[in-house]
């Protein structure tokens, strides 16, 4: 692919803004050349600044479950941006959308609406503690909770922040039961993705969020579902509902926002009502609950109420993916492939991938030669081997075929 005109933009975009881009992940470092810059988006079509079409398996990182732009979601916003931007007041259609998510997640008794996934979890955490009123926090290595001070090893954050976290292995049970016991009465709570996207598409294994939750209540631990992800993404509910498990604490995003920026932390009544102004636990925002994201997430939640779409993008997404694994066998390319629902990643490695531990080992050299490969044939996968790709119901049967045809193509060079 001809990077010529990319990267004249990535140097210029560079002077300006540090590292070129919003968030790091965009420049492209973990895949190498420059990011390939975007101009517009339709359906499971994103176009570059020099009008080449890719099929987007990135998908605004998740967030756009309808694909790019889908026209009632579009009629909606602009609707609503004619009759107010921001109100910045209650609105009705604030517990429209709180009522909505209530009735499909079973564990949420009152909602509080952010501005993006990382704020939601912040509100999560301070309620956590201040519910317990402990101070730890038990994570899992690999899981991505937003750029929240206590879960990042970054200059600028306060060693007496990160004291208070704690990192387990993802699916090791018996590392947090020694981690409990170690912190007897200290933990305030565990928060986990329930399926892991982060670090690639990581799989719980069964029991595992069953015995977090079992050990959350023998020691009064709150347990926090980070479902940014995973919400009204398998199903229209959070990956909780299938599970069978209730969390005292969700947060949402991504897909809520139907692509505007937004966050959600939902749970139990008692512990949402110690939030302000009820309660004496603070959260504001300017935007939280701004009608712009609100019509965009109704809209997407209703249309996927209504359509129930999830089955053909679970179909398309099990034969890419089984697709994928057929090639890797027909070309010798040692690879796993974790999916589920419209949630893939592939992993160029021979043993499973159940942790961070064991994605670490996967063949980064060979996915920087595999992106690059798909870019060339118009395929845009999240540029990370450490991030998920998403299916949307826009994509098509040409989509996969397309796709898996371009897979094969850069297999036999691989
Ligand atoms: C599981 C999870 N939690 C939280 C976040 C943070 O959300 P946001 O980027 O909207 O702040 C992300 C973002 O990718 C995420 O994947």
């Amino acid at each position: 692919m001809d990077t010529g005109l990319n990267k004249k933009l990535f140097e210029e975009a560079s002077f300006y803004i540090p590292g070129g881009v919003n968030s790091p992940v965009r420049a492209f470092k973990s895949v190498g050349g420059p990011p390939v810059f975007m101009v517009s988006a339709k359906g499971s079509k994103i176009y570059s600044y020099d009008n080449k079409e890719f099929i987007d398996y990135c998908l605004g990182w998740g967030a756009l479950i309808l694909g790019h732009s889908q026209a009632s979601v579009v009629k909606t916003v602009k609707n609503q941006a004619e009759k107010a931007i921001l109100l910045g007041a209650a609105t009705e259609q604030e517990t429209e959308f709180a009522k909505m998510i209530i009735s499909a997640i079973d564990s949420i008794e009152q909602l509080r609406l952010t501005n993006s996934g990382t704020e939601a979890v912040m509100v999560a955490i301070r309620l956590s503690r201040a519910f317990t009123k402990r101070k730890k926090i038990i994570k899992f290595d690999g899981c991505y909770h937003g750029h929240v001070d206590y879960f990042l090893n970054s200059p600028g954050i306060l060693d007496d922040l990160k004291k208070h976290t704690l990192t387990c292995s993802y699916n090791n049970l018996q590392e947090v039961k020694k981690t409990i016991k170690e912190n007897k009465n200290n933990i305030a709570g565990i928060i986990v993705e329930p399926v892991a996207g982060n670090t690639g598409v990581i799989l719980p294994e069964k029991g595992f969020l069953h015995g977090l939750k079992n050990l959350c209540r023998e020691n009064n631990i709150l347990l926090i579902f980070d479902e940014v992800i995973t919400g009204f993404r398998f199903t229209f509910e959070g990956y909780q509902n299938i599970l069978g498990i209730k969390p005292d604490l969700t947060c949402l995003g991504k897909i809520i926002g139907g692509g505007l920026p937004i966050g959600a932390c939902g749970g139990k009544k008692e512990i949402m009502q110690m939030l302000s102004p009820q309660g004496e636990v603070f959260h504001a925002g300017t935007f939280a609950g701004n009608s712009m994201s609100v019509s965009a997430g109704l809209s997407t939640l209703n249309i996927l109420r209504n359509t129930n779409p999830y089955k053909k993008i679970e179909d398309f997404t099990r034969q890419l993916c089984e697709g994928i694994k057929s090639l890797g066998k027909q070309f010798n390319i040692e690879l796993k492939i974790n999916y589920i629902g419209s949630l893939f990643s592939i992993f160029f490695t021979k043993s499973p991938v159940n942790d961070y531990a064991s994605a670490q080992k996967q063949d980064i050299e060979k996915f920087k030669k595999f992106y690059h490969g798909l870019l060339n044939e118009g395929i845009y996968f999240s540029p990370s081997c450490f991030e998920s790709n998403f299916i949307s119901t826009s994509h098509s049967q040409k989509d996969i075929d397309k796709t898996l045809q371009a897979i094969e193509k850069i297999f036999k060079i691989l």
